[in-house]
Parts: C-alpha cells; sequence; structure tokens
C-alpha cells in the first residue's frame, strides 16, 4: 500500500471516529428503546400488547409509577417499570412525549 492510500484510510478512520462520538443518545432514548421490543417502534404496537405512542408524558409518569408500587395492577409492567429510578421514568416519558411532537 502506497503513503497516500495509507493516509486516505486513516482519514477515513478518523472521520468515521467523529461521526461516532456527534451522536449522543439521552438516557430516556435508551431506556425508551427498551420498551419498543413490546409496544412496537416509537410506541405503535403490532400485537395485543398496546400501543403507548399517544400517552402524554404526565400520564405516562403517573401510569409508570403506578406499576412500579403495585397500585395498578400488571402481569409484567410492574417487573419492568420497578427497575427504573422515579428521573428515568420522567426522561424516558418526556422522551417519548417528544415522538408524539415529532410526528412519530
Ligand atoms: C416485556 C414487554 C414490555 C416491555 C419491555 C414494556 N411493556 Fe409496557 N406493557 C406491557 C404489557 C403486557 C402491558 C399490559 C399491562 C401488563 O399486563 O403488564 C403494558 C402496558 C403498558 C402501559 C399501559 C397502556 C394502556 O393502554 O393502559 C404503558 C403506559 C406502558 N406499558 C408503558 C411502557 C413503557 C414506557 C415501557 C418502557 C420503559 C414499557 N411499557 C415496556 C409489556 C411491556
Amino acid at each position: 500500500m502506497n503513503p497516500s492510500s495509507l493516509a486516505a484510510l486513516a482519514g477515513l478512520a478518523l472521520l468515521a471516529s467523529t461521526a461516532v462520538s456527534a451522536q449522543t443518545i439521552s438516557r430516556g432514548e435508551v431506556i425508551a428503546s427498551t420498551c419498543f421490543t413490546c409496544h412496537g417502534t416509537h410506541g405503535v404496537s403490532p400485537s395485543t400488547i398496546p400501543s403507548i405512542d399517544y400517552i402524554p408524558a404526565e400520564r405516562m409518569i403517573e401510569t409508570l409509577r403506578a406499576y412500579k408500587s403495585g397500585q395498578r395492577y400488571s402481569t409484567i409492567m410492574g417487573r419492568h417499570a420497578s427497575a427504573y429510578t422515579d428521573a428515568e421514568i420522567v426522561e424516558a416519558a418526556n422522551y417519548l412525549a417528544g415522538l408524539q411532537k415529532k410526528g412519530k
């Protein structure tokens, strides 16, 4: 390999690494992506599990807290919600509500 193609490769590697570091993923987004496994991409469910894409942030926070405390009955959501702190619930709810504003 000649020196100029080596330099080009090094440049490419640098570009690739800046592209990755420029992409910041919020904690709300990471948590919300776990919801999509069951509730469908962006909360639009393809199955009998309810869609969650229309729920405002305030109601989502209340619902997740109720699942977490056991105040609201669930088969799965209580166990899932209890894995998150109150702050994480708020961040996930805000991220999900933000998707609705973006029209997703
Ligand atoms: C393992 C599958 C699974 C995951 C992961 C999951 N859910 Fe659920 N979700 C359910 C099921 C099933 C229900 C129905 C209630 C029950 O039995 O638990 C539900 C119910 C809900 C409801 C009530 C919907 C309604 O119409 O009343 C909300 C809100 C909700 N989930 C939000 C979330 C959020 C936010 C996340 C991510 C932090 C999440 N869920 C992750 C399976 C899941």
